[in-house]
């Protein structure tokens, strides 16, 4: 049934400080009433919908199905008693309701609108060597810029991931790909792709842990992280790679101390799942396969009130 991340509405006290964040990390602005709402450069495709409020929260997560799938959902959270809702943030379309532990989701019939960004260089490994006779850098590679392509996934924070990971696949359609015990669980769509376009963590309340985006190569990452320290904003885990997705990332916090990954080279699963064997182990070896990067101790905090 879910088969794809569209976007994510967060609120924030203060519109600018967050438009002056995240276009620095890479992405395109436009007002849409009240609203800050944020793309890829290159792709037709809301990302995040920041809301001024009170209080930074993050304040729902708006999931992709196809056509056969909404009346499979329908029947599924009729039958779980959950009940459909108004929409509770403007005008969007489509289906609202809450998790069991009251985040609000909000689920259309939509595509990933495709990007229109030219792919990146090939990579050459030992042995397959696929980019010959063009450089992958020269001299224009000094004014490149992290491009973010597509929100991939996010972190949320829950009191119980086993509750969780069991209404977001047996109610939603949702598949575990790893997971380390009742502490994280990553979970892709039910048409499989990206390791994981949804993760939970326990914590003692729902929150945001991060938000992740795509970009086209490791040099991306890393000059994506380096303007953002230059321009203040505190760094927090990276350069590294995830054993959990095997993702290159970085991460940077943002003004409400929530993370913005960048990552690239995520693991792709297949719709039928073949060759693919869950992990289930303790969350250090799912974090960083590099030695060099320990996460620091407030990785894994969530920094939302409660
Ligand atoms: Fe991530």
């Amino acid at each position: 049934m879910i088969r794809s991340l569209l976007h994510v509405g967060m609120t924030v006290p203060e519109l600018e400080t967050g438009r002056a964040f995240y276009e620095l990390f890479g992405l395109e602005h436009r007002a849409v009433g009240n609203d800050l709402v944020f793309r890829c450069a290159g792709r037709a495709q809301d990302q995040l919908r920041l809301i001024e409020g009170s209080r930074k929260k993050l304040s729902y997560v708006s999931l992709g199905t196809n056509e056969a799938g909404m009346p499979v959902l329908l029947a599924n959270l009729e039958k779980e008693g959950v009940r459909i809702a108004g929409n509770p943030f403007g005008d969007l379309p489509g289906l609202w309701f809450q998790d069991p532990h009251g985040d609000w989701i909000n689920v259309q019939v939509a595509e990933p609108a495709p990007s229109l960004v030219a792919v990146g260089n090939e990579v050459n490994s030992p042995g397959n060597y696929r980019r010959i006779g063009t450089r992958a850098c020269n001299i224009d590679s000094l004014a490149k810029r992290a491009r973010p392509r597509r929100l991939g996934h996010l972190i949320k924070f829950t009191p119980d991931v086993n509750r969780s990971v069991d209404f977001y696949t047996r109610v939603l359609g949702m598949k575990v790909t790893d997971r380390a015990h009742d502490i994280l669980a990553f979970l892709r769509g039910s048409a499989g792709g990206d390791h994981h376009m949804l993760a939970f963590a326990k914590s003692t309340h729902t929150g945001l842990h991060h938000l992740s985006f795509e970009v086209g190569d490791f040099d991306e990452i890393e000059l994506g992280a380096h303007t953002l320290i230059q321009a203040g904003y505190k760094d927090a885990f990276g350069p590294g790679r995830h054993v959990g997705g095997s993702n290159y990332f970085h991460y940077i916090r943002d003004p409400w101390n929530s993370l913005a990954e960048y990552f690239w080279d995520i693991d792709i699963i297949p719709e039928d799942d073949s060759g693919w064997e869950p992990l289930d182990v303790p969350p250090e070896q799912l974090t960083a396969v590099w030695p060099t990067t320990p996460p620091p101790p407030e990785f894994p905090m969530n920094f939302e009130a409660p």
